[in-house]
């Protein structure tokens, strides 16, 4: 197996390494350790079929269902798709895609996915890119005195901010009321990094602030944090497998491609557990 670290921050190529066998105990171990410490690993070269994919994600945990089981293969319910063929059209005819802007999965749920995964399985022939920044990195650079004031600050996520940037998917009554209080800074349960957490198109506002003060802190954050300096952005390849860790990046779709092409990757996500306020 062989490591190559991609961007300064995180983010690693692992190749020589087969995700249609099963791997032993040691290699299982090893790949925890690497996607501890980079974050988001990039495997080239797996066409895997669905059974394979659940297999080699469930190296680093647990399947857990996708919140619309409208966008899960039929016979593996634990393995969801993103297809150009679901997605709405804007008014100019370019694409509405799914993820269109720097976010962390589920965060508006009592214990959000530790990981999101994607597999290349058609790709249009420019475009579509998944773009990545480091909000550990983001974290460790802020002022002293920027950190802090957000210590101990929470905010709300519910299913879409009444200041979202981006309009989210309908789902049912009960997936729409969900709505959990998450700190804005996150130590990490294995490797104790503290990192910033945010969903601008969930987070409605921060607790104890006046709303207009606590989304301009947001955007603020968000600026920072969405710089090009912590950013990897993948360009796929069809076969890659890309998995990442939702407590460590943010992530975002992009809708620059034709919409006549078709974009169709199946997307998995682990179970994680309640976030860990950095400060109590
Ligand atoms: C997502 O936000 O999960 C989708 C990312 C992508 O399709 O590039």
């Amino acid at each position: 197996m062989k490591v190559n670290a991609i961007s300064e921050h995180f983010a690693a190529e692992v190749s020589g390494i087969d995700l249609r066998e099963p791997v032993d105990g040691a290699t299982r171990a090893e790949l925890n350790r690497l996607w501890g410490r980079y974050a988001v690993l990039v495997f080239r070269d797996q066409p895997l079929t669905p059974p394979q994919y659940g297999q080699a994600v469930q190296i680093f945990g647990e399947l857990m269902q996708q919140n619309s089981t409208k966008y899960t293969l039929p016979d593996h319910p634990l393995i969801g798709f993103n297809s150009t063929n679901d997605l709405p059209r804007k008014a100019d005819g370019s694409l509405r895609v799914r993820g269109e802007n720097y976010h962390t999965d589920h965060s508006n749920w009592p214990a959000p996915p530790k990981a999101t995964s994607l597999v290349a399985v058609q790709l249009p022939s420019s475009g579509g890119d998944t773009q990545f920044v480091d909000v550990r990195a983001a974290y460790d650079d802020l002022s002293d005195e920027l950190k802090a004031r957000i210590a101990r600050l929470r905010s709300r996520h519910v299913h879409e901010s009444s200041r979202s940037p981006r309009m989210m998917a309908k789902l049912s009554a009960e997936q729409q009321a969900k709505s959990m209080l998450q700190p804005l800074v996150i130590r990490h349960p294995e490797s104790g990094r503290l990192a910033l957490y945010l969903n601008t198109a969930r987070m409605e506002g921060i607790e104890a602030l006046a709303p207009d003060e606590g989304f301009d802190l947001i955007n603020a954050l968000y600026d920072h944090a969405t710089q090009a300096k912590y950013e990897y952005r993948h360009s796929w390849r069809l076969g890659d497998m890309v998995i990442w860790d939702n407590r460590s990046v943010m992530h975002q779709a992009n809708a620059d491609y034709d919409p006549a092409e078709q974009r169709f990757m199946y997307r998995a996500m682990l179970k994680g557990t309640p976030l860990v306020a950095a400060f109590s």
